[in-house]
């Protein structure tokens, strides 16, 4: 079955110093998505970015944004993150007690609902909630930090959602976020992912234009 393979670049690697300049330059190298990581601190040990810097992020690109929330809570922020231009918007389930409730909160703003999964969290956590969602994101690390190892344990995952989404001929993409690189993202790919994030791949590269080209090639050749 031939899927619509996406590459968002995460700007948790890019220069913040130039952000504006990095978001242009891999967008002029054929980033479908840009990915913005943003984390509190509580559930994950570091901070980044807040609305203010989705909102620049959307005044220079005209790509969609997948918003990535690695805070408690994300309830409160819903709104915020929607007015300031996220297309998506992913919550962690191991912060959503009633993630039905959030995923709706953010559909009713008009914006994209994913729903995140930590490597050591069952699939079978979502399943009942495939239907209502436009995205899931398995996470392929812990997350909070950029330039970390694939976590192979979490392909069988993968392919678990894949078939579940195909089964019932759902119009979710799967997406992967974490150590995604030459090798991993064939891997994740074959499993049956179809949105690849990677931070480290694409602003640690000298050429955006081919590390972006590689990933795609790869993953394309492998689905
Ligand atoms: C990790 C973030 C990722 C990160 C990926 O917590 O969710 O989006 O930026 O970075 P790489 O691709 O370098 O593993
Ligand atoms: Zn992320």
């Amino acid at each position: 079955m031939s899927r619509d393979i996406r590459i968002a670049p995460s700007i948790l690697s890019a220069d913040f110093g130039h952000l504006a300049d990095e978001i242009a330059a891999v967008e002029a190298a054929g980033a479908d998505w840009i990915h913005l990581d943003v984390m509190d601190g509580r559930f994950v040990p570091n901070l980044s970015l807040g609305p203010v810097v989705v909102e620049a992020a959307k005044r220079a690109t005209s790509l969609p944004l997948d918003v990535h929330l690695m805070i408690e809570e994300p309830e409160r922020y819903v709104g915020d993150f929607a007015k300031a231009g996220a297309s998506t918007l992913g919550v962690h389930v191991e912060t959503c007690p009633h993630l039905d409730r959030a995923v709706a909160q953010i559909r009713e703003t008009g914006t994209r609902a994913c729903v995140v999964l930590n490597p050591a969290t069952p699939a079978e956590r979502i399943r009942p909630l495939l239907p209502d969602v436009d995205q899931v994101l398995v996470m392929s690390v812990n997350p909070g930090f950029g330039g970390q190892r694939f976590i192979e344990a979490v392909l069988p995952k993968i392919a678990a959602l894949r078939r579940w989404i195909d089964a019932a001929a759902l119009a979710v993409d799967l997406e992967v976020d974490g150590g995604i690189a030459a090798g991993s993202v064939g891997r994740a790919s074959a499993a049956g992912a179809n949105v690849f994030v990677a931070g480290h791949a694409v602003f640690g590269a000298d050429d955006y234009a081919k590390a972006i080209h590689g990933l795609r090639e790869e993953a394309a050749g492998a689905a």
